[in-house]
């Protein structure tokens, strides 16, 4: 008889999809915190590459040069702390222009290629809420539920300005509005994996709800989700 191999065994994974400043990062955590699952912020991943790139001097159109920062990224996350090589990049990862250059990054096949096997590696028991652009339509197309959360551009600025605000970073509405209007448009128009709802995912707008109701609308559709 074949012993089980930790291979044969599938976590729950639940991902999370959605544009900029829906409330992907806050219902992700939480949803986590919930089901005492390891959480994803894969975005993390292509601000730090971005950051990486910046500090190297690499131009964000350098496609194999920045895959190969990508392929060996110097990170670890702890207790909600984020770390490039030593330093504790937290707070400079969060910055508008690192968001802005990792959606430039991004649109570079290779450099999402590069990135792949560290985010599956993400996934194990007791399970996995992962939040990002492509996490239920090419990393985790297995996944137990999947979830595509939007909001109208107008709730998503307002919601910036205010986590930029209380952080005491100066922050102008109409730019907001801009900026985010052109990142959805560029993660939304490229050729790979262009952000847009996986096949069976679940749509949630979040315009008109807070952070608690999308909490608890997640958790009920996990709820009734068949198990791996
Ligand atoms: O928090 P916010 O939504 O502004 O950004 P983020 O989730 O940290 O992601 C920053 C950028 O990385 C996005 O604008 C995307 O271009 C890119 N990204 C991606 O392409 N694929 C992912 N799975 C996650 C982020």
């Amino acid at each position: 008889m074949d012993t089980p191999h930790m291979a044969d065994f599938v976590c729950p994974v639940i991902t999370i999809d959605g544009p900029t400043a829906s409330g992907k990062g806050t219902v992700a955590h939480r949803v986590a915190k919930h089901l005492g699952f390891h959480y994803l912020d894969s975005g993390a991943l292509y601000r730090l590459t971005a950051l990486l790139a910046k500090q190297k001097g690499v131009s964000l159109d350098d496609e194999s040069a920045i895959a190969a920062l990508a392929r060996v990224l110097p990170c670890r996350f702890v207790h909600g702390h984020v770390f490039l090589d030593e330093v504790d990049v937290t707070d400079a990862v969060r910055a508008e222009a690192v968001g802005v250059a990792a959606s430039q990054i991004a649109v570079l096949p290779a450099v999402r290629q590069a990135l792949v096997d560290l985010q599956v590696a993400f996934r194990y028991a007791p399970g996995l809420v992962a939040d990002g652009r492509d996490m239920g339509t090419v990393i985790f197309p297995d996944a137990t539920l999947k979830v595509f959360l939007t909001a109208s551009a107008q709730a998503r600025a307002s919601r910036r300005y205010k986590q930029l605000i209380e952080k005491g970073i100066a922050a102008n509405m109409e730019d907001l509005v801009k900026d985010l209007t052109e990142r959805d448009a560029r993660d939304s128009s490229r050729a790979t994996a262009p952000l847009k709802p996986a096949p069976g995912a679940f749509i949630l707008d979040t315009s008109a709800i807070n952070a608690e109701q999308a909490v608890a609308q997640v958790l009920a559709w996990y709820a009734e989700a068949p198990k791996p």
